[in-house]
């Protein structure tokens, strides 16, 4: 991976301002790309910053399409933690980017295969990924890529690990079921023509050094970020501490 992508900031406000101008400069360079959005606690700040600068330098949102990375299978999208409703908040609401601008999974499918296809059809039919935005898990998951995954894996369902459920609970207002989710696949990740990786805290420091520097292994999803050939990893000091090269 080149290494001049890897950035770091000395705080979790300058990476989110950074990674909302590396989108803004897509968008406006391409008014019509195909943006890519995680969710999470680590995009919350690239969200509210994409926002207030797209408004401050009149940005035009009105025709990139936007696609959601995952989704909590069994949640319906107007519950408080899952991926729709957050995207739907902080990010398209915000912009006002219309439901025609968007096709996310939907967490409440009960044909989880045709789901995914339609997803892949739909991607492969925009032309692929512009931007794609992800964060990392503590266990070096990408989406709900979870470790052992299928690299060469388009859209999929998941069951997720322990850790991923755990971090998850905490997006919910209330007690909420959660078990499966159903994500983009890496080698949709590899595929986006750019990618931006986010990290910030010391929590994640250890699965950033293995990502990073480590052997490229479904035992970590992240790691295959090395091979992608226009990625940019976004850092704070904490999540970097651990890096040696
Ligand atoms: C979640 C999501 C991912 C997210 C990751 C990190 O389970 N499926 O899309 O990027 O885990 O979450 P956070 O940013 O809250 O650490």
């Amino acid at each position: 991976m080149n290494l001049t992508h890897i950035k770091i900031y000395n705080d979790y406000d300058k990476m989110s301002a950074a990674a909302a101008e590396l989108i803004l400069d897509v968008v406006r360079t391409n008014p019509e790309a195909v943006l890519c959005f995680a969710t999470g606690n680590t995009p919350v700040g690239t969200y509210r910053e994409l926002v207030a600068r797209a408004k401050e330098s009149g940005t035009d949102f009105s025709r990139c399409f936007c696609i959601g990375l995952d989704e909590w299978l069994g949640v319906p999208g107007n519950k408080s933690g899952s991926c729709k409703y957050i995207l739907q908040e902080q990010v398209f609401d915000p912009l006002a980017i219309k439901q025609t601008q968007v096709h996310l999974f939907d967490g409440l499918t009960t044909a989880v295969e045709a789901e995914c296809e339609k997803m892949n059809t739909l991607i492969e039919n925009k032309g692929g990924i512009d931007c794609m935005l992800v964060g990392i898990g503590t266990n070096g998951h990408i989406g709900f890529n979870e470790p052992g995954v299928d690299s060469r894996l388009k859209a999929h369902e998941q069951v997720l690990h322990d850790s991923t459920l755990d971090a998850g609970k905490h997006y919910f207002k209330e007690p909420t079921p959660i078990k499966k989710g159903i994500t983009l696949g890496l080698a949709q990740v590899m595929q986006a023509k750019m990618l931006l990786l986010l990290a910030n805290g010391v929590s994640k420091s250890a699965i950033i050094r293995k990502a990073l520097e480590g052997e490229i292994s479904p035992a970590v999803p992240a790691s295959f970020i090395q091979q992608h050939t226009n990625a940019y990893v976004l850092l704070d000091k904490e999540a970097a501490a651990e890096l040696t090269l």
